[in-house]
């Protein structure tokens, strides 16, 4: 018989779902792969359920949840994050269980108002508090900013086990599988854990730095996310890509992302690609902006030193797509990258300049030159973006060496 609820230990299964249906997370991140959400229940002589799911799985989430509590009833629902993605099935829970306990911070209870009205029997809990299961205690430590200013994490201190919430999330759906050594990790997560990283932490590199050593203080054999594989085999391999990410320490190679109306753009940018490559740079990757979801571009903007921008002008100003990425660039405060820009006019610009005043903001100073071409490229600009190639392959090849 396929057992659909995972043992994590003896004392924890995993009663998360994969969701396959929907098109995009917050409504903007496209799941091409699809989600998990996870959730987790401790069977000790108190029972906690850590987190719930997306409402729309309810059915699901309690047949799983019924099958691990063998008529048992719920004593405390830990709330690690409120986000809808973990709450959704909060009010059903509220419903079934009358006497259990919802455990959050000051904030978890503030947001959780706004959200639901729910009538419960709350345990507020601070950084440092327990909480008694029986034969083991849970550790609560305050986690803000990674994702919601909310967010906390459990610790089982017995079977030295972390709930970490958001933290060490992934896109994709588990297909099948749970742990970390389910998977060849680099190739079937490594991409997609950095995507989710860049996309919905990636702001926040500041407050993941300060979450990491708070962890590091522990002693950890599992890390129970709430998105993508439970690990335990390969943490160490997790923590360094969350630091290396949240320093936005990058790995030898270019992105490249231009926005073109008429083709001349675009050719910039292939002739950038090719002096690269051909200057040494073996990773270069090339974005149409109109074409690819902002998503990807960030995914491997995180993964990348180098990163060359070019926009026609449009209306006096960067193309909308170009623009769009220039702001999020902006509000995720981006740095460690040697970049580079280049545009296009008509008859006059507003591209290149918007893409400059962007870098400006960021304290990023391009290698140059910076090329602005008016129409098709001609000699003059294929010489300087030629240059510009070359400098670019340069600073990138002195980081590595
Ligand atoms: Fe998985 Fe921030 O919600």
């Amino acid at each position: 018989m396929i057992n659909h609820v995972a043992k994590i230990t003896e004392s924890i299964s995993w009663i998360g779902v994969n969701d396959r249906q929907k098109h995009r997370f917050e409504n903007l991140w496209p799941l091409d792969r699809g989600m998990a959400y996870n959730s987790y229940v401790i069977i000790d002589e108190k029972i906690a359920v850590l987190d719930t799911v997306e409402r729309c799985f309810l059915e699901d989430y309690l047949e799983k949840l019924n099958e691990v509590l063998a008529g048992r009833p719920v004593d405390y629902l830990v709330i690690n994050h409120m986000e809808p993605d973990h709450t959704g099935i909060l009010r059903e829970m509220t419903e079934r269980y009358p006497d259990m306990q919802l455990v959050g911070n000051k904030k978890t209870f503030q947001f959780m108002d706004n959200f639901y009205c729910v009538n419960s029997n709350r345990l507020e809990v601070k950084e440092g508090d327990e909480l008694d299961l029986g034969s083991r205690k849970l550790t609560f430590s305050m986690m803000p900013m990674v994702h919601w200013p909310e967010v906390m994490v459990t610790y089982d201190q017995k079977e030295q086990v972390l709930f970490s919430a958001d933290a060490f999330g992934s896109f994709g759906a588990l297909d099948g599988g749970l742990f970390d050594s389910d998977f060849d990790i680099p190739r079937e997560f490594e991409s997609e854990m950095r995507r989710y990283y860049s996309n919905i932490v990636g702001k926040y590199g500041a407050q993941v730095q300060r979450a990491l050593k708070k962890l590091s203080a522990l002693e950890i054999q599992t890390i129970c996310p709430l998105h993508g594989p439970v690990w335990r085999s390969q943490i160490p391999y997790l923590l360094d890509l969350y630091d290396r990410w949240s320093r936005l320490e990058g790995e030898p190679g270019v992105v490249i992302v231009y926005g073109s109306m008429y083709g001349h753009t675009a050719k910039m940018a292939e002739r950038i690609a090719r002096g690269l490559r051909e200057n040494g740079v073996a990773e270069v990757k090339l974005f149409d902006a109109s074409k690819t979801h902002l998503s990807y571009m960030l995914q491997e903007i995180w993964k990348y030193d180098g990163l060359i921008i070019g926009s026609c002008a449009y209306n006096n100003a960067v193309f909308p797509p170009v623009a769009d990425l220039l702001s999020k660039l902006e509000h995720w405060g981006v740095k460690n990258r040697i970049v580079g820009a280049f545009g296009n006019y008509t008859w006059s610009g507003g591209g290149l300049k918007g893409i400059l005043a962007t870098f400006e903001k960021l304290k990023l100073d391009p290698v140059g030159p910076n090329v602005e071409a008016q129409s098709c490229m001609h000699i003059e600009e294929e010489v300087l973006i030629d240059e510009l190639a070359v400098n670019m392959a340069k600073a990138i090849l002195e980081k590595v060496n």
